[in-house]
């Protein structure tokens, strides 16, 4: 009787704001910021209604790792993202079970080591480029500066074409997508994308014009059929092999177009974080460029080099913890799930916030402040593991991973082997949290040559 009478109870919660709204209006102003007043609030499982979602906030690392890792079979990725679909169709990101599984294979050798030390060169050399038409003074939206760049990596590593004279145009289509699809992937919007309305178009327009580039892509490298040995040729050959199962245009569209959306947008949000941290924490910088300077002597860094840089990890590290480019992980309950002395009900969205547990005081003494010693390794041991997320964890973790820590230690290193970035007075520094956490107002900068 005591069992049950505690399962029909809910976990505390902040109150609706309105009857078919529950507390979307407040949560819509500030996600993140939201999720973490209410974590504070409320404690590590909070219960708060999204429009008709009944969705709860669990704060715990331990509860986290069961939710990702060790119960992950309860659960299926939230409809937040399954909404993301009318962008990137049954890409990785947002297909579940067998099909998942198996894309995932074919995916993941795109993504070992020795294809890592290769794509070091590539983004060595594109941060080289990116920095070459630089001068000191020059004032720049550094944000806008590293989505090119990471877009550039990209291209380059994974589809071996060179998509920086198509970055603006993505960058462009990107930003419309984005300012609509905020909207695509709250609750009631099955209903907005049908109906004809100017916002609907632009984003079907954008939507449209990364589909040219990526079907413009594959059409050459079918038209040319070599093999590079990058993704693209892998998933086109795995089509070639099995023309049963194979995949179609339309697959290899919805992977290619899920790893030049979650391969560049991620990092560059993480990229301009940093910049902004290092220019308002000068003691840390002043580190960085003494460790950089004394393991590379003025040459270019290579894969190898990543290992040799701790602090610099360190840096890209805690910048990930302040401003994590994921800030929220969903799931869906497939059944009934116990958590304390709560039982979830099957359906229920379960929100996870690196945000929110990445600024606990429990794991991060200070944890406002930028302080690359976090990572030294006795630090790091000292905590549970899912204190830190950022890349999500068990059979959805991030692909790309172990890629996007080679390209930020390495983009770093050859940036400010050369430069220092200062924020331009009176410019807000502002968050956006949409899909990834984006600076509101961009990132305007001043470059200086060290
Ligand atoms: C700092 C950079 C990055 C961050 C913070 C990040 C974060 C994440 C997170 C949190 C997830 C899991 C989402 C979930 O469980 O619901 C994820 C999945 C994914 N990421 Fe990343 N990511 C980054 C860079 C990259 C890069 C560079 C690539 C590819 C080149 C990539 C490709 C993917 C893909 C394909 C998935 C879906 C994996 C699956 O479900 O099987 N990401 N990422």
């Amino acid at each position: 009787m005591e069992a049950l009478a505690t399962a029909s109870v809910r976990p505390p919660g902040p109150p609706n704001a309105g009857f078919l709204l529950g507390v979307l209006p407040r949560f819509r102003k500030d996600p993140a910021g939201y999720l973490l007043s209410v974590a504070q609030t409320y404690g590590d499982l909070a219960y708060m209604r999204l429009g008709p979602q009944h969705a709860y906030v669990v704060s715990h690392p331990d509860w986290i790792r069961d939710i990702l890792v060790t119960q992950q079979s309860n659960f299926t990725k939230s409809r937040m993202l399954e909404r993301a679909k009318v962008l990137l169709g049954d890409g990785l990101l947002t297909s579940e079970g067998d099909f998942h599984t198996r894309q995932r294979r074919l995916v993941q050798p795109a993504f070992h080591r020795d294809r890592l030390t290769r794509y070091a060169a590539d983004m060595v050399a594109c941060a080289e480029r990116a920095s070459a038409s630089w001068t000191p003074g020059l004032e720049r939206d550094v944000h806008l500066e590293m989505t090119r760049l990471t877009l550039a990596i990209v291209g380059r590593t994974l589809f071996s074409a060179d998509v920086s004279s198509e970055a603006d145009e993505i960058g462009r289509a990107m930003t419309q997508i984005f300012s609509l699809f905020d909207t695509l992937l709250m609750p009631f919007s099955d209903w907005i994308q049908k109906l004809p309305i100017p916002p609907v178009r632009r984003f079907e327009k954008a939507r449209d014009k990364l589909d040219q580039i990526v079907y413009g892509l594959i059409a050459q490298r079918r038209a040319s059929g070599e093999d590079t040995g990058d993704l693209l040729s892998m998933l086109l050959l795995a089509q070639d092999e099995d023309d049963r199962a194979g995949m179609t245009d339309k697959q290899v569209r919805d992977e290619a177009l899920t790893l030049l959306i979650a391969g560049h947008e991620t990092t560059a949000n993480a990229l301009t974080w940093t910049w902004y941290l290092l220019s308002q924490n000068p003691e840390a910088e002043a580190r960085l460029h003494a460790e950089i300077d004394g393991v590379l002597g003025g040459s270019s860094p290579a894969f190898d080099d990543v290992q040799r840089l701790p602090y610099t990890s360190g840096v890209f590290a805690e910048a990930l913890r302040l401003y994590p480019p994921a800030w929220a992980i969903g799931r869906r309950a497939r059944e009934d799930y116990s958590i304390g002395n709560y039982t979830i009900p099957a359906k229920s969205i379960l929100l996870m916030s690196p945000w929110v547990v990445q600024r606990d005081p429990r794991w991060w003494p200070e944890p406002e402040r930028f302080n690359p010693d976090r990572w030294h390794p006795d630090e790091a041991a000292k905590r549970p593991k899912f204190a830190y997320f950022p890349f999500g964890g068990g059979a959805r973790v991030c692909i790309g991973e172990r890629f996007a820590w080679s390209e930020g230690v390495l983009v770093l290193a050859t940036i400010a082997q050369r430069w220092k970035m200062r924020l331009v007075p009176g410019h807000p520094v502002e968050t956006r949290a949409v899909i990834t956490l984006r600076p509101k107002h961009g990132m305007k900068m001043t470059l200086a040559s060290r």
